[in-house]
């Protein structure tokens, strides 16, 4: 049995803020499913972390870390979740705060997690096969383990890494002064970190890592590009013959129509009437008119890569048509403030709900008609299949995994959303006029449709075989 160990900052359903929770809280379970390894995640102790859980986490024992010059406590809990046993790492000064991230000290908050993950397997008498470690908040344990634990002991020079690219936005950058004082780093590890000028923590875990995977294979090749690298393209072109992308699964059981509680009414493809009373039942608590008109929704985080430009400069003439309009989410002003002042314009069409609220989030996924996700680039996205399972046919715009996951009805399988290539607010217009259309003109085929998208298999069965290959191919 294989043994692995995920290093991630978030997992639901303890912490998340985005993508990255859903698949820790869910990957996991589906490899452990498989039989085929042990799987064990370690993540931080977040105050976000409320006592519903805390109350059932097992203290296993405390111990002094040492981060450069300092010696800060480390406590251990462990908690067994769907057959995969979780580990937070205690330390109040680092976890008791209001985000997970986003706080002044994030380099020193993450390099004193990723030191725990490393520093307490002894205690935990679990010596991993791979460790697996995700996003830019855990890329100091792949560099830790290569530059510092594996010269040093011989358990962990045993030990093989993979480093996940979720988003290569989020690169952890920090200055030069960091890397012995905070990072506790030598001067000659500078070089393995070192990009453009300052300390790239995840430029370094794409160089210690013995492979680096991304999640879908289209944004693998895309981030080989200028355009979409954020600057890493180089990096990640000499080490291209350690990149693999796997799409990401969605956790079938957490997102189930014809069980959620979350839900107005429950529904599946065999009886759609729950759908129905899903959409009057939000258009009631929301105070749009409650009447057969598609109802599109957003529901997204308001940043940039998400395309709400393209949405910006559709949205009146979106909203010109007999239609409905709900967005959902919270993030830069400047996309607030549009949606906020769209929905002032047009009272009876449309509802901007700021705010981020996993529960709000599945009743406007149940109760929508077309969902909207046209991003700019997207690494694999997770909405547009929620959106699927749900019975709402995706709108998006196709790079990423959302290229990956959604082809076009035009297309000669049928397909199973609407698509398009270039990144315009025409192109957008153009596909959301199609779908709208499709609503009005044929209703018949786009319940076919809507039934076809809710069928499509989004689960992580394929990925996690996906995942097992790319772990033996490490291991071999
Ligand atoms: C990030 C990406 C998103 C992906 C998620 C999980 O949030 O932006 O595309 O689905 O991570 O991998």
């Amino acid at each position: 049995m294989k043994k692995i160990l995920y290093v991630a900052g978030e997992a639901l359903p303890f912490a998340s803020s985005g993508g990255l929770g859903d698949v820790i809280g869910s990957l996991p379970a589906a490899l452990t499913a498989s039989g085929e390894c042990d799987v064990r995640v370690v993540m931080p102790l977040y105050s976000a972390i409320g006592e519903k859980f805390r109350k059932k986490f097992e203290y296993i024992g405390s111990k002094y870390i040492r981060l450069s010059w300092r010696s800060q406590y480390c406590g251990l809990f462990r908690y067994v979740h769907k057959g995969v046993t979780f580990y937070f790492i205690d330390n109040e000064y680092y976890f008791k705060r209001y985000m997970l991230y986003g706080e002044y000290d994030d380099a020193e908050r993450f390099a004193f997690f990723c030191r725990a993950a490393l520093e307490i397997l002894p205690d935990i008498d679990f010596f991993p096969d791979i460790l697996h470690a995700h996003d830019w908040h855990a890329a100091l344990s792949v560099i830790y383990l290569k530059q510092c634990y594996a010269r040093l002991d011989e358990r962990y020079s045993n030990i093989r890494a993979l480093f996940t690219i979720h988003n290569i936005q989020y690169q952890g950058q920090y200055g030069f002064e960091l890397l012995g004082d905070v990072f506790g780093l030598m001067p000659s590890d500078k070089e393995i970190v070192e990009y453009d000028g300052g300390i790239n923590l995840l430029k370094g875990a794409v160089v210690c890592a013995d492979a680096v995977s991304t999640v879908s294979p289209t944004y693998a090749k895309e981030i080989l590009s200028p355009k979409f690298s954020h600057g890493l393209d180089s990096v990640l072109n000499l080490f291209s013959f350690k990149l693999s992308g796997i799409l990401n699964g969605i956790d079938r059981d957490y997102y189930n129509p014809s069980k959620d509680k979350e839900l107005f009414a429950n529904f599946s493809t065999r009886n759609l009437d729950g759908k129905a009373l899903c959409k009057s039942d939000l258009q009631r608590m929301l105070g749009l008119p409650e009447k057969d008109v598609p109802l599109i929704a957003v529901i997204s985080r308001l940043v940039s890569h998400k395309g709400l430009d393209l949405v910006m400069l559709a949205g009146d003439d979106i909203l010109k048509d007999d239609v409905q309009l709900v967005v959902l989410g919270q993030g830069d002003k400047s996309y607030e403030g549009y949606f906020e002042s769209l929905a002032e314009r047009y009272p009876t069409k449309c509802r901007a709900l700021i705010t981020y609220n996993r529960d709000l989030s599945k009743k406007i996924y149940s109760a929508a008609d077309i969902f909207l996700m046209p991003s700019r680039s997207e690494p694999c996205g997770l909405a547009q299949m929620i959106a699927s399972r749900y019975g709402t046919v995706p709108v998006i715009h196709e790079t990423g995994g959302l290229y990956d996951s959604i082809k076009d009805f035009g297309c000669e399988s049928g397909g199973n959303g609407f698509t398009f290539a270039a990144y315009s607010a025409y192109e957008l217009l153009n596909s959301v006029n199609r779908a709208v259309g499709l609503y009005y003109g044929d209703r018949e085929t786009f319940e076919k449709l809507r039934k076809k998208v809710m069928r499509v298999d989004f689960s992580w069965k394929q990925s996690a075989l996906s995942y097992l290959e790319l772990y033996n191919s490490i291991l071999n």
